[in-house]
């Protein structure tokens, strides 16, 4: 979910709504914003995305005012319906309350609520928090600040909070446990949300409130931040933001989803700026460089992740092992967390996410660090909360990532991985230095390649067009580029409703070789080198069983152009740096097939981009 806040002296409304739009990659089943005006409280909310919102609110919304809160939804209690949907109100009208998170003792506490008294319109443990609000500062006739934290102090879970008191009006009261919250300092004004994009225009100072803090935000005076367990004042710091407006606008594409795979040329070199020296010999990331023992020493890699992520860690488990003979398992963060899994010091976790704030990686990361592993995170956006408990880290810097499936965050996470592998392999030993030199001239040019690749984009819209209709669709590849082909089924699936599988080539014959017929399309990623007398035989299969193949192949490739129904041609790389190409088609083909079926590409259904429950 995604939550915003304004405190000053603006109308709060538009504030509200464009910081709202800004974070709908964080949820969009529901959405609803309160406004104060100085004497009367009003919500407006609706199931649907925040232009639903928008519309009510223009016949709904009859006042105006200079503070407001507004929430995006993505459902965790309660299905996403008018009545569940954020703010809630307590039972007196008084406290309005946003809530990202999951408050998981809900139940007692509701019952008790219950019990005294207090009526629950909605199935959300939300209501029952800003209920418990309530009780806390009617019993003990408590300032809000106050009776949100002894109320926070009774609750087991998650949340990144902002609430409101009809009955104290100059200000907002924010707390975070787990979720992220950013809060904008202005000239007299605040700006609260989930994260900095929502305030950007205004304000390029910004506070991250840490995990068990809460703020007292009010109009003419400090801001106070504090402990929420202890009560201790806590001096925050001021962040200044990098962001800029543009690098969270589409930038004359149609969807964010196709920006961000246009920028990919540009954000790999982003990536590895100032890190590889190709003519040097050099690759130099200094959360690397500051823990080269630790990594020389490990006997093992455990890398942790979820979706998109994941598929880039199955990448580096092939680059690690080759380039720096490091044994690497690759698990599932929400698996891993909860298999009692065996972990040591002598163990590096390596904990790969976009955001840095899905909860389950972060779970995983937490046990690791229990266990005595040294735990690195790759990351995408800076100051998160995977970035700040991992030991030592190396972000990915892609930039904002607003299109709900996952792209240029892929490709330069397999940059960083690769790299971190290289540096490792340089200091083992592990690569002759020619094969070294060779592949750090080749990631050098690896943008232009990419670029190159882009130039796919019509052929891509051209085969979407013959498949977009397609029930089903099954991917396939090998080695380096078989976590390509999960990747290419999983971003079909995701934008598309298609049902799409990737599958090891070879596997094929195990199982799915069963659904090929002639409605079949494969999808077969099958360049030069590698295993490509394999994969040839994979295509022979498929087509003596009249599957209809398209195959990504090398510039010049006849051999498989005489067996494939389509090909997409790719530049040549080398086998390990070519998932970095291979992936670029397959993003734009699931692209126009998404398009093509009326989708709404950036915000998928039932999809989020920022998970933070498990
Ligand atoms: C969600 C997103 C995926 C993403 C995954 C992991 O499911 O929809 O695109 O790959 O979370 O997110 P992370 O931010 O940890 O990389």
């Amino acid at each position: 979910c995604g939550i915003v806040g304004y405190i000053g002296y603006r109308e709060a409304y538009p504030i509200v709504i464009k910081g709202l739009k800004r974070l709908e990659y964080r949820g969009y089943d529901s959405a609803g914003v309160m406004l104060y005006d100085g004497e009367n409280l009003k919500v407006c909310k609706t199931k649907g995305k925040v232009s639903d919102l928008e519309e009510r609110a223009s016949k709904e919304m009859t006042i105006n005012g200079s503070i407001g809160i507004g929430h995006t939804r993505w459902a965790t209690h309660g299905v996403p319906n008018d009545v569940n949907s954020h703010p809630h109100l307590s039972n007196s009208g008084d406290l309005a309350i946003v809530h990202n998170g999951i408050i998981e003792n809900y139940a007692p506490l509701k019952a008790e609520l219950i019990k005294r008294g207090y009526v629950f319109h909605s199935d959300t443990d939300t209501e029952v928090l800003v209920n418990l609000i309530e009780e806390v500062q009617k019993k003990d006739n408590l300032k809000l600040g106050k009776a949100v934290q002894v109320a926070l102090n009774q609750v087991v879970g998650a949340y990144a909070i902002a609430v409101f008191d009809k009955k104290n009006p100059n200000e907002i009261v924010a707390a975070r446990l787990g979720s992220p919250l950013a809060i904008g300092v202005g000239e007299g004004e605040f700006f609260i949300a989930s994260d900095a994009s929502p305030f950007i225009e205004y304000t390029a100072n910004a506070i991250y409130l840490e995990d068990g803090e809460m703020a007292n935000i009010r109009l003419h005076k400090q801001m106070k931040v504090r402990k929420i367990k202890d009560d201790s004042l806590v001096n925050p710091t001021i962040q200044e933001l990098q962001m800029n407006l543009e690098q969270i606008e589409k930038g004359g594409y149609d969807h964010f989803m196709l920006k961000e795979i246009y920028e990919q040329p540009s954000v790999i070199k982003d990536t590895y700026r100032g890190r590889l020296h190709a003519n040097e010999g050099l690759i130099q990331m200094a959360g690397v460089e500051d823990n080269l023992e630790k990594f020389l020493n490990a006997e093992r890699i455990i890398i942790v992740a979820c979706g998109t992520s994941w598929h880039a860690g199955l990448v580096a488990e092939y680059v690690f092992e080759e380039f720096a003979r490091i044994p690497v398992e690759v698990e599932y963060a929400s698996e891993f967390r909860y298999r009692n899994p065996i972990i040591n010091s002598k163990d590096i976790v390596i904990a790969i996410s976009q955001s840095g704030e899905t909860a389950d990686t972060m779970a995983a990361i937490k046990l690791a660090k229990e266990n005595g592993a040294f735990v690195f995170g790759v990351c995408n956006v800076v100051g998160s909360s995977i970035s700040r408990e991992t030991h030592a880290g190396a972000y990915t810097h892609a930039g904002p990532e607003i299109g709900v499936a996952s792209t240029k965050a892929f490709t330069t996470q397999i940059t960083v991985l690769t790299m971190i592998a290289l540096r490792l392999a340089k200091a083992k030993g592990t690569l002759s230095n020619s094969v070294f030199h060779s592949y750090l001239q080749e990631l050098e040019i690896i943008p232009d390649k990419v670029k190159e690749a882009l130039e796919t984009n019509d052929r891509a819209k051209e085969i979407a067009a013959v498949f977009k209709d397609a029930p089903n669709c099954l991917y396939l590849g090998r080695g380096y580029n078989f976590p390509v082909a999960l990747e290419g089924a999983l971003k079909l699936k995701e934008i598309s409703y298609i049902h799409a599988e990737g599958y090891p080539a070879a596997e094929m014959k195990h199982g799915p070789i069963a659904l090929i017929d002639e409605h079949m399309p494969v999808v077969v990623i099958a360049p030069k080198q590698g295993h490509y007398d394999k994969i040839v035989s994979n295509i022979q299969e498929i087509k003596s069983r009249s599957g209809k193949i398209i195959a990504v192949v090398t510039k010049g490739d006849t051999q498989v152009r005489e067996l494939a129904d389509y090909v997409i041609e790719i530049p040549e790389t080398s086998d390990a740096l070519s998932p970095l190409i291979t992936t670029i088609p397959l993003q734009l083909l699931s692209y126009h097939i998404a398009v093509m079926r009326g989708c709404n590409v950036d915000q998928p259904r039932n999809l989020a981009k920022s998970v933070t429950v498990e």
